[in-house]
């Protein structure tokens, strides 16, 4: 009778509880040691299976997604990213692709406001000046930082993290600007004004903060070019994917000041980030975390459960891509 459960890959480590339910539904194969598959493995381990359940360190290129078409069905990446696969070819070959979208809304939208409020208020550099024991008294010159109330935040993609971020931004009193591929509904949009040139948006962001998925429009968007749009000492922050950002041009602008401070979740080849961010005292930096509560965790994970299960029920998966 389990011999007919469907075998799926998990292709990294995965919340207890999930790694549970994936090896008492299906026969599983964990990786306990959380390594990343180079990408040969990748190929010949997904199709000894069924399904695989997998992270954006997994790149399924056309040429990978041709090979194991045939043997998987479904990819159900962890994630709300996908830039990681070639969705319209893994539609060509026919293997459907779920994503896991709304669940990290919120975490996501809250480590956005962190960064707002760590960079205007110079958090990384005030903890470590704390710990360097070099405080020695209160004084009203301290560590000044810069009030966000009634500063203007521009969120270029107002998808459901952009929203989500405007509607925590409205409580801090920013006026909220925006811009899209499409302009939303009234109801959507909640009093923010639509920009419908990226370059409008840019001139009035006193605080930027990129919520768009990385895309061959996207990448390197936020270049030397587009940060002398930006209003002087703007506040730059990025939760999305560091290949929208021009490092070499954000690294000047931080240091000469031009652009006041930053707050980065996500960099171009993380973990290997750019070294010229490592010793900037303006840049506020988390190890692309910003999904990362438990509740999110094992949210994201029950979404690809819910979308492995659809598709060898043979129903449609609800996050389907393809
Ligand atoms: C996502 O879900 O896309 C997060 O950035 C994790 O990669």
């Amino acid at each position: 009778m389990s011999e007919q459960r469907p075998k799926v890959l998990a292709t990294r480590k995965f919340p207890a509880d999930i790694e549970a339910r994936l090896s008492s539904e299906y026969r599983a194969t964990l990786n306990e040691t959380d390594r990343i598959y180079p990408p040969e493995e990748l190929v010949a381990a997904a199709r000894e299976h069924d399904a695989v359940m997998c992270c954006p360190s997994e790149r399924f290129s056309r040429e990978v997604l041709e090979q194991v078409a045939g043997s998987i069905g479904i990819i159900a990446t962890y994630s709300v990213g996908y830039e990681h696969i070639d969705v319209p070819a893994a539609r060509d070959v026919g293997i459907v692709v779920t994503y896991t979208p709304d669940v990290l809304t919120d975490a996501t939208a809250d480590t956005a406001m962190l960064f707002i409020l760590a960079a205007a208020r110079r958090g990384a550099e005030c903890d470590r000046f704390v710990r360097s024991g070099g405080w020695d008294r209160w004084h009203t010159l301290l560590m000044l930082g810069t009030h966000v109330s009634g500063k203007r935040l521009g969120i270029l993609g107002m998808g459901r993290i952009g929203q989500a971020l405007a509607k925590r931004a409205r409580g801090f009193d920013m006026p909220v600007h925006y811009h899209n591929r499409r302009r939303l509904p009234p109801e959507q949009e909640q009093g923010a004004t639509f920009h419908a040139d990226p370059a409008d948006l840019l001139a009035v962001s006193d605080f930027l903060s990129i919520n768009c998925p990385s895309s061959p429009e996207t990448v390197r968007f936020l270049n030397a070019e587009r940060i002398e749009m930006l209003p002087e000492g703007a506040f730059v922050v990025n939760t999305a994917r560091g290949n929208i950002v021009d490092d070499e041009a954000l690294i000047a602008a931080l240091r000469s000041g031009r652009v006041a401070a930053a707050g980065l979740d996500v960099f171009d080849n993380e973990p290997n980030l750019h070294p010229g961010y490592l010793d900037l005292d303006n840049v506020f930096m988390l190890p692309h975390v910003g999904s990362a509560t438990h509740e999110t965790r094992t949210a994201m994970g029950d979404t690809c459960l819910a979308n492995l299960a659809a598709f060898f029920a043979g129903r449609p998966c609800p996050q389907a891509l393809t």
